[in-house]
């Protein structure tokens, strides 16, 4: 049994099974909807609405608890000037040298090269961080369980949650990202994780027409005998 207090099960909700159906194909129908937008419009979003959506993004499970993550909101001109020179240099030279040729053809059909204006254009840049170990006031470390497992899940819930808000998201993966550590002052026991542009499309702005596997090729159902 926990050695924490308990509290009676308040939050969660039953709905009868025709009810469920109805709420999965409401957030089905949103959440297929989203898609990976590489072309930002500078409008401005409020600041209250991405602590909103990061709040929704922390109740994520984590491994013994731990939240291992930290987000850094960037909406200051000058750091995301610095975090766009910086991501180009690593993506001009990976698209140069580092990808293999494997990797640049499965890039290829989605169009993605090494200039990435929208580092600047979007109102806000959301850089995550994985904390491999916290570490205490006086300095010991505590290990974590599971951190990229754990991160991974708050990314989703973040990205979701800006979704339903009726925002944009790019995620986006220099590689490596080490710069962001140095930007943005965070310590060496956090790997930059993902950088998450955020902001309403452009007017106009297009996607490329991809496919989704289907249920059947990405689920195995090992039912009883009838
Ligand atoms: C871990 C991860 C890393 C990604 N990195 C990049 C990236 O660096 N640049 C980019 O343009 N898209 C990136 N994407 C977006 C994917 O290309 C996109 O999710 C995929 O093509 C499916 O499109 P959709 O999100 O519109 O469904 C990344 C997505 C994930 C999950």
């Amino acid at each position: 049994m926990s050695n924490y207090p308990t509290l009676p099960l308040e939050g969660f909700e039953e709905y009868p099974v025709e009810t469920m159906r109805a709420r999965l194909e409401d957030f089905y129908a949103e959440v297929s909807r989203r898609r990976t937008v590489r072309d930002f419009s500078p409008r401005p979003v409020p600041r209250d609405i991405i602590e909103l959506a990061l709040r929704a993004a922390n109740t994520a499970p984590s491994g013994a608890n731990l939240q291992p993550w930290h987000f850094v909101v960037v909406s200051a001109p000058d750091i995301k000037r610095r975090i766009r020179e910086a991501a180009e240099l690593e993506e001009r030279e990976f698209y140069a040298h580092r990808a293999s040729p494997e990797w640049l053809a499965a890039l290829e059909p989605l169009g993605t090269n090494s200039d990435k204006p929208f580092l600047e254009t979007a109102p806000y840049l959301i850089a995550i961080f994985l904390q491999k170990f916290g570490v205490l006031p006086d300095g010991r470390r505590v290990k974590h369980y599971y951190p990229t497992e754990s991160t991974g899940l708050a990314t989703g819930i973040l990205i979701t949650a800006l979704h339903h808000a009726g925002l944009a998201c790019l995620t986006h993966t220099p590689s490596p990202m080490k710069f962001l550590n140095e930007i943005l002052g965070r310590p060496g026991s956090e790997r930059p994780f993902l950088l998450l542009v955020v902001g309403y499309p452009a007017d106009g702005a297009e996607v490329p027409d991809i496919d989704r596997k289907s249920l059947e090729d990405v689920t195995t159902f090992l039912d009883a005998p009838e």
